[in-house]
């Protein structure tokens, strides 16, 4: 399933077939109201919903949202508690509606981390929701990109100690947690920064950015439009000159 974008130039598509986005905000949008950060975080599933609703209406067929970064457990850990029991929660009460909704359910990331009953339920809502192909969504928690690489290449020379010679990216790719998707088409981040963050360092390659001032509590079906619309605006040349890519339309 993984299309490189390295290898081939993927079709052009006025709706981004993949989005990812980094949910960045939901503190300062407490702060702002004077409200504990755990506030900002709760409004934050609710865009979540949204978000993922925006998305199947727009006919996207993947949608990746940053929940959880390698270096968030850097956090105070009362926080970082009051995370994982709202993950927790969201994935007991929410997995049955995305099954009904007809919605593919992952996670990417370092889950061995996670305490055993969230693991349980991550599994659980993987096997329940595997055949269903209206829209993939993914959750990255405890998600690195640089972790990802590196289990990847664990993962290649232990299928193959032989691939060490080449070290073909092709080879690779087959290894990382999204090997499932197509790269995205689309990053957006909210919350106004401009970096990466560590999210998918790899499968960003190409994408096209987005960022906005955006508290992501705020983010809602309008500020997918937006963000859809810019990318439309893009030429997407994948190294080529744009009298290529006219000829090629
Ligand atoms: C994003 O919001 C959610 C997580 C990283 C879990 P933040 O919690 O980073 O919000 P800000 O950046 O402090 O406003
Ligand atoms: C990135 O947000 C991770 C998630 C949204 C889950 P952060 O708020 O952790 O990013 P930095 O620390 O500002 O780069
Ligand atoms: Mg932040």
């Amino acid at each position: 399933m993984f299309e490189s974008s390295t290898r081939e130039i993927p079709a052009p598509r006025k709706v981004p077939r993949h989005i990812a986005i980094i949910m960045d905000g939901n503190g300062r949008w407490a702060k702002q109201r004077m409200l504990p950060r755990v506030a900002g975080h709760r409004k934050g599933v609710e865009a979540v919903r949204t978000t993922v609703r925006a998305c199947i209406e727009r006919g996207v067929e993947f949608l990746t949202l940053f929940a959880f970064s390698s270096e968030n457990w850097r956090r105070p850990a009362e926080e970082v508690s009051i995370l994982m029991q709202l993950f927790l929660r969201a994935l007991e009460q929410e997995v049955a509606k995305l099954d009904e909704n007809g919605i593919r359910f992952k996670v990417i990331g370092d889950t061995a981390r996670f305490e055993p009953r969230i693991r349980e339920l991550i599994a659980a809502g993987e096997a329940l929701t595997a055949q269903n192909a209206r829209l993939t969504l993914t959750v990255a928690a405890t998600y690195g990109g640089r972790w990802d690489i590196a289990q990847a290449a664990h993962k290649l020379i232990a299928a193959n100690p032989e691939a060490a010679q080449t070290f073909a990216p092709e080879a690779l790719e087959r290894f990382l947690s999204m090997a499932y998707a197509p790269e995205p088409d689309l990053f957006i981040r909210t919350g106004g920064e401009q970096r990466i963050s560590n999210f998918l360092l790899w499968q960003l390659a190409y994408a096209e950015f987005y960022f906005t001032d955006m508290l992501w509590p705020d983010f809602d079906a309008a500020a997918l439009e937006t963000a859809i619309a810019s990318y439309r605006q893009r030429e997407r040349r994948f190294g080529r000159t744009s009298e290529q890519v006219e000829a090629s339309d």
